[in-house]
């Protein structure tokens, strides 16, 4: 599995550490930055990330803001990205088996590390259920043509 991760510089510290996680599990993985705690815009990381998973280049994508939120609203905008902002373990779940998400967000000043990465792992391995969340994920992606 490929995965894209990036983030602005209110999440650079919990990237540093997600990469930590991937990089200890073996994931091949490409970080897109932003590379410091100085300030950035979230904008200029989350199109680049969504563009490579909306492309195929990657599977999914990581995403980390101070929030999450800002980030999201970004990765959204990009054609065929479905990002979900995640804080607890069942939206991580759920996420993934109903929405088929393709980029998870998370914010540095919401949640700490260790629940961080517990995220991460449960959105990592969760599959699609597809059956009748398939015929609403198509809805969504009808929405992109209106
Ligand atoms: C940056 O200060 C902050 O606004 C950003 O990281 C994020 O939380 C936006 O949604």
């Amino acid at each position: 599995m490929k995965i894209a991760i990036g983030c602005d510089h209110g999440g650079y510290q919990l990237k540093q550490e997600v990469i930590a996680y991937l990089e200890k599990k073996g994931y091949e993985y490409k970080d897109f930055g932003t590379h410091s705690t100085e300030s950035c815009d979230y904008p200029d990381i989350a199109e680049p990330v969504a563009q490579g998973v909306a492309q195929g280049e990657f599977d999914k994508g990581i995403l980390i803001c101070g929030t999450g939120i800002g980030i999201g609203i970004a990765a959204n905008k990009v054609k065929g990205i479905r990002a979900a902002l995640c804080h607890d373990a069942f939206s991580a779940h759920a996420s993934r088996e109903h929405n088929d998400a393709n980029i998870l967000t998370m914010g540095q000043r919401v949640i700490g590390p260790g629940l961080a990465l517990e995220i991460v792992d449960i959105w990592l391995h969760t599959e699609f259920e597809g059956g009748r969340h398939a015929k609403r994920v198509e809805k969504i992606h009808k929405i992109e043509e209106c």
